[in-house]
């Protein structure tokens, strides 16, 4: 239910500023990942480790939205806070191509 409404949400806001959005580029994704050591906490193949979750293999624009909700502070689950200070690093751009890049991934 919960996942269902954010993806929904996820889906119109790129419908909503598809125009001026460029598209995730997967490569640069990929470096980004490694530059900014997801994988430390997410795990090296992104699949998840103990409470962190996966990151392999999801929508990309539900991974965008939850990286923005973070930054701007909109997801306040109790772990949200660890999370955080790596989404305030990336650009907007970077969320697009780090989120095509996880999706990208089986
Ligand atoms: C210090 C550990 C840590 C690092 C490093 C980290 N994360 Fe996270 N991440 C978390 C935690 C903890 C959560 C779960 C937060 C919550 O429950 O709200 C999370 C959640 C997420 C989610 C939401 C997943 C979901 O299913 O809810 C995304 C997307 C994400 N991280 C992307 C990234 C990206 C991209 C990077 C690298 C730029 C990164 N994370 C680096 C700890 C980390």
């Amino acid at each position: 239910m919960h996942i269902r409404t954010k993806l929904a949400a996820g889906v119109l806001a790129l419908a909503a500023t598809g125009s001026v959005m460029a598209a995730g580029n997967v490569d640069n994704g990929k470096k980004l990942a490694q530059q900014h050591v997801c994988f430390s906490c997410h795990g090296q193949d992104y699949k998840g480790m103990g409470t962190f979750p996966p990151l392999a293999g999801k929508d990309a624009a539900l991974i965008e939205s939850q990286l923005k909700e973070f930054k701007n502070g909109e997801r306040k689950t109790p772990m949200a806070g660890v999370m955080k200070p790596n989404a305030d690093k990336l650009s907007e751009q970077e969320m697009a191509d780090l989120a095509a890049y996880f999706a990208s991934l089986k």
